[in-house]
């Protein structure tokens, strides 16, 4: 996680454009920022301020907070400085015990627990023996872990920048270079594009770069051209991102099908193609793009295909993967570690990889052979909701391809249906407010969804919530159940077994709130298909979240101890 930006221009720049280009990336973590330009040195916990100065600078390095190491102070915050260096770092330094203590002897003193500052003195220790180069390709050697890291040095007009496993690129513009996290912070002035590759350094000045491998020999970048929806990223007349997001969800499901449809289509029968030579297909993701993939393995499964899916972070624990197996990524973000690593061990046992992302051009899809975007716009709100429904959405477009009898372009207005019953979910909202317990049960295709809309209660109205199997309940957690305890039953197509678990809980005194296609409920979802019901039942879910938390007014975009892009194990 963290955000970094980095700006080395010819002309003179407000600095503050560049902490407004920072606050692009502060989903990426924001327990503290800082910035440091031309021997200014600012750094503070809490969100991003922008701010009032007029200054101007050439060159400025700034960076968004998601703490790992120490905890959430201003002296944790970056930058870090030692000597003439100032560094800004996302990853994690797992050696850095070792170097601080062998940095330490050499009569260094440290003011942070981080293991960034670790970089700083580094950095300015190599430099009074070495030129910079050097001092990288030693750095590249001696570095155990993850870094996306931005050195400046004082008095010096590049800007150095180092990666391994955590995302970094560099915006090419007319006579200005941005290198940061990702594509948004440079997004609306060039869509020129180097992406690092791990190991790999570079030097830049305004004008120009130039770019080195782990041994310091200069290579050749290839410039990538991308496209991205810009239109997006205010907030419009939504009080939170999240409500705009999810309001989104019709257009972003038509712009979806449009895409399979015009540029995509080539590469969807490709992706098809793949699917249906493997022996073995195996799913990877985590939370909610995990939920989208159980909800893909049984659309498949109604279609006799053999898939499954495994949770990222326990991948190679769970599954054994060869030649004859795809490994098919899900990713919003597209540079989930815990998505990458299980990506790295696919590959160490010759799996084919296939991805399905929001972000183009992210690690994930540069590590796919074959990669499908799921057009969902820019995601800004922590809380995945826009790009789950994109995501299910093209699971279905890709079952279709095996059999499952699906139309997806009524989606889009069966959604609306749902945006209907809005003033119902907030009423109903109002009501819930006052547990800080709820159980969420499905059965089959609806037990993803229970454990989606489990998860967005959790992350963004602060409310222990359980989604799980209908079934599973009587094997225990059903001793939780009392008078008024509220349970949120997921009922499609007049699913007898879920209705006698529901039965179960009301015997109990549970409060039962139905969310169904085909009974009386408290909430109607408009379809006969088991595969669009996952899509609607969960939005009802969304707006349920989003109701609380506001009654409860928490900070609905950027959830505590959240970041959006998850680049830590
Ligand atoms: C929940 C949420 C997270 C992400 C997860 C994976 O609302 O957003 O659970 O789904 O961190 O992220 P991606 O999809 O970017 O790999």
């Amino acid at each position: 996680m963290c955000g970094i930006v980095g700006m080395v221009s010819a002309d003179e720049f407000y600095a503050r454009e560049a902490v407004q280009r920072l606050k692009r990336l502060e989903y990426r973590g924001y327990d503290s920022f800082g910035y440091y330009y031309d021997g200014k040195l600012f750094k503070k916990t809490g969100h991003i301020i922008v701010p009032e100065t007029k200054d101007r600078t050439k060159m400025i390095i700034t960076h968004t907070r998601w703490a790992t190491h120490g905890g959430v102070t201003d002296a944790n915050a970056h930058p870090h400085r030692a000597g003439k260096v100032t560094i800004v770092h996302n990853g994690i330094i797992e050696n850095y015990e070792e170097l601080r203590e062998g940095l330490k002897e050499k009569g260094r003193v440290f003011s942070s627990e981080t293991d960034s500052e670790v970089a700083a003195h580094y950095f300015d220790e190599k430099l009074k023996t070495k030129p910079m180069k050097e001092a990288c390709v030693d750095f590249i050697k001696d570095i155990k872990g993850e870094f996306a890291i931005l050195v400046m040095i004082d008095r010096e007009d590049t800007l150095y920048a180092l990666r391994r496993d955590s995302p970094m690129v560099l915006g090419v513009g007319e006579n200005i270079n941005i290198l940061a996290s990702d594509i948004y912070a440079f997004s609306d002035v060039t869509s020129k594009a180097i992406f690092f590759e791990n190991d790999e350094f570079a030097a830049v000045k305004s004008g120009s770069y130039t770019f080195y491998d782990r041994h310091g020999k200069e290579i050749k970048k290839k410039i990538q051209q991308f496209k991205w929806e810009q239109e997006e990223s205010t907030r419009e007349e939504y009080e939170h991102f999240m409500l705009k997001e999810i309001m989104e969800e019709p257009k972003a499901v038509r712009r979806l099908i449009l895409s399979l449809e015009t540029e995509q289509k080539e590469n969807f029968g490709k992706f098809v193609k793949l699917m249906k030579e493997s022996r073995k297909v195996t799913f990877v993701a985590s939370g909610t793009s995990y939920h989208a993939s159980l909800l893909g393995v049984y659309y498949l499964h109604k279609c006799g295909v053999e898939a499954q899916t495994i949770i990222a972070s326990e991948f190679e624990h769970f599954v054994g993967v060869d030649r004859n197996t795809l490994v098919v990524a899900i990713s919003q973000s597209g540079e989930t570690m815990d998505v990458i690593e299980a990506l790295k061990y696919a590959k160490k046992n010759r799996a084919k990889i296939a991805s399905i992302v929001n972000v183009p051009y992210s690690t994930v899809q540069r590590m796919s052979e074959i990669s499908l975007n799921i057009v969902a716009g820019q995601e800004i709100c922590v809380a995945a909701t826009k790009s789950f429904v994109n995501q299910v959405t093209l699971m279905l477009s890709i079952a279709r391809e095996f059999g499952f009898r699906i139309n997806t372009s009524n989606i889009p207005g069966k959604i609306e249906k749902i945006f209907r019953q809005k003033d119902k979910i907030e009423k109903m909202a109002k009501e819930l407010n006052r547990h800080n317990d709820i159980y969420v049960l499905g059965r089959g295709l609806s037990y993803p969804v229970a454990r989606e809309i489990a998860l967005k209660i959790k992350e963004i109205s602060y409310m222990h919530a359980e989604g799980m199997m209908g079934g599973e309940l009587k094997h225990g957690t059903i001793a939780l159940i009392e008078k008024g305890t509220p349970v949120i039953g997921l009922i499609s197509n007049k699913d007898y077994d879920m209705l006698s678990n529901i039965k179960e809980v009301e015997a109990r005194g549970a409060h039962v709130i139905k969310i169904t296609n085909e009974m009386k409920g408290d909430f109607m979802v408009d379809t006969s298909n088991d595969g669009k019901f996952g899509i609607l039942a969960t939005i009802v879910g969304q707006l349920l979240t989003y109701y609380v938390a506001k009654e409860r007014g928490l900070p609905i975009d950027k959830p505590r101890n959240l970041a959006k892009s998850v680049t830590v194990k």
